[in-house]
């Protein structure tokens, strides 16, 4: 049976009402900075397991635990390394989560059968506000329906959970549009899982030590490399549209994009995704066709899941972009893109060539 769902603004009154829910077992999407999140009470089975059910989300896949400050931390967990200690001094509250042996009190449910537990402090107001009125750790993933773009504004929860769960509350658009770094602190090293906000390069000066990437993280999806965030093994982060990303040399991808959007105009309604309008232009897009993210990497990152549902309402049947430089936040940017691209990246020049075979064999 369909519930009815309410979205109500960020007031006290609501966090209060939204609070009660989470101590009762309910699921409340609420803002966090960097993308809306499903809630469910995360030190109650039953509650976590109806976020699987809400979001449609494999049951292997473990949840993050939101808590309001550091001290809600030694009960969720058997033991703090004393790099824990340094990265919640320098980035809680904010976009870092760590993986952390768990204590007894952390359902398997919440976990995904796992003896290991991913926590996070969040410094979104709304966020925290109601993590201290709930007084219960909150178990959230990001509030989409399985295998879409990750929520940044409470229209987009709406529509993926309308009639699933209860209550949605309206913070406005959320300030980063990633979500948030995983750091794995259970190994000899720490190992980094999803690239987000807190940067490698942020976390090794402040740990003074090499905080490598998990191997997942910059592979394409059908190397077949098992990562050890287990949801970063699924398609994810997917518009409806088929979603190309054109590596290359500049005069190459240009060649490219005129080519297939020439090709696509006929068959399909395709969609250049670039930086900026200039940009577009550029590569040699005329004007109506073209998503732009924005200038810097932030920018981009803010806007990219905002992007691909729009271009998804616009109808798009094919989405064509290029790949934006790998470095500090931008390592974070294209691992999205690369998972809603579902791991298709192709070379500029192998599109030209195909091109051009096909035209001299139909002119045979
Ligand atoms: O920014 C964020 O982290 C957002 C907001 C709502 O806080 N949440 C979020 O949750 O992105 P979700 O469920 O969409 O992604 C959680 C990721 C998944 O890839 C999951 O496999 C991984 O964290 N994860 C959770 N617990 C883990 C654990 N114990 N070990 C390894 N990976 C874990
Ligand atoms: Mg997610």
């Amino acid at each position: 049976m369909e519930e009815l769902t309410e979205v109500l603004q960020a007031t006290e009154e609501n966090l209060l009402l939204a609070a009660r829910l989470l101590r009762e077992g309910e699921l409340v999407a609420f803002p966090t900075e960097t993308v809306y999140g499903l809630g469910a009470n995360g030190l109650m089975a039953e509650a976590s397991k109806k976020i699987y059910a809400a979001k449609g989300r494999p049951s292997d896949n473990p949840l993050i635990l939101h808590i309001a400050s550091m001290e809600d931390l030694p009960p969720l967990v058997s033991e703090i390394p004393k790099e824990a200690k340094v990265l919640a001094e320098k980035f809680w509250p904010g976009p870092l989560t760590m993986v952390l042996p768990k204590s007894s009190l952390v359902p398997y449910e919440t976990t995904g059968g796992l003896e290991t537990v991913a926590v996070r402090c969040p410094s979104h107001e709304v966020a925290r506000r109601l993590l201290l009125l709930a007084r219960v750790p909150v178990a959230a993933p990001s509030a989409n329906v399985s295998g879409r773009p990750s929520p940044t504004k409470a229209e987009h929860v709406f529509r993926d959970m309308k009639g699933r769960i209860p209550l949605i509350i309206d913070g406005g658009e959320v300030g980063i549009g990633l979500e948030s770094t995983i750091v794995d602190l259970t190994g000899d090293q720490p190992l980094i899982l999803r690239p987000g906000a807190v940067t490698r390069e942020m976390m090794e000066e402040a740990l003074q030590t090499e905080v490598p990437y998990d191997r997942a993280v910059y592979a394409p999806l059908e190397e077949g490399i098992r990562p050890k965030a287990p949801g970063m093994k699924y398609r994810h982060y997917a518009p409806k549209a088929d979603f190309l990303l054109l590596t290359g040399e500049e005069e190459e991808k240009k060649e490219a994009f005129r080519l297939l959007l020439k090709e696509n105009t006929v068959k399909k309604r395709a969609f250049l995704l670039s930086a900026s309008m200039m940009r577009a232009l550029s590569l040699g897009e005329e004007k109506g066709r073209s998503h732009s993210l924005g200038e810097s990497t932030e920018e981009m990152a803010h806007c990219l899941f905002s992007r691909l549902r729009e271009m998804d309402d616009e109808g798009a049947e094919e989405i064509i972009s290029e790949c934006f430089p790998e470095e500090g936040f931008g390592v974070a940017l294209m691992n999205r893109m690369k998972k809603a691209a579902g791991g298709k990246l192709r070379s500029a020049r192998d599109i030209i060539e195909e091109w051009s075979d096909r035209h001299d064999s139909n002119r045979m």
